[in-house]
């Protein structure tokens, strides 16, 4: 499974959420403290988007319900109840690659 492109670091402040296309894959990237993280795009409780949420460096905080999550290790904090899906990243140079191998999805019961 190959690396593919996500974005470039210049395309990031620090504590911005984005959203980027990764070839017909919508992803979130945060970039907050640590290396940049590649999550999907929606909220693993009620499917808000995450790109309207919060970071302050090591945690993401959704805006709708305000379920947070440790950008470390994806574990959930405080009111959330299901932990953060993330997809293998790495960075070279000034660019953020993702394993997208197939979309992640949440399961909305
Ligand atoms: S939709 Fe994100 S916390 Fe509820």
């Amino acid at each position: 499974m190959p690396w593919k492109k996500v974005c470039s670091l210049n395309d990031l402040e620090k504590d911005q959420i984005a959203e980027f296309d990764v070839q017909g894959v919508l992803v979130a990237v945060v970039r907050g403290e640590n290396q940049p993280v590649v999550i999907p795009p929606m909220c693993p409780h009620l499917e808000e988007p995450l790109c309207e949420g919060v970071c302050d460096g090591r945690t993401l905080t959704c805006h709708k319900h305000l379920w947070q999550w440790d950008l470390e290790t994806g574990n959930p904090m405080g009111l959330a109840q299901k932990p953060l899906k993330r997809y293998d990243s790495k960075v070279e140079g000034d660019t953020l690659f993702a394993l997208i191998d197939q979309e992640i999805l949440y399961d909305y019961e």
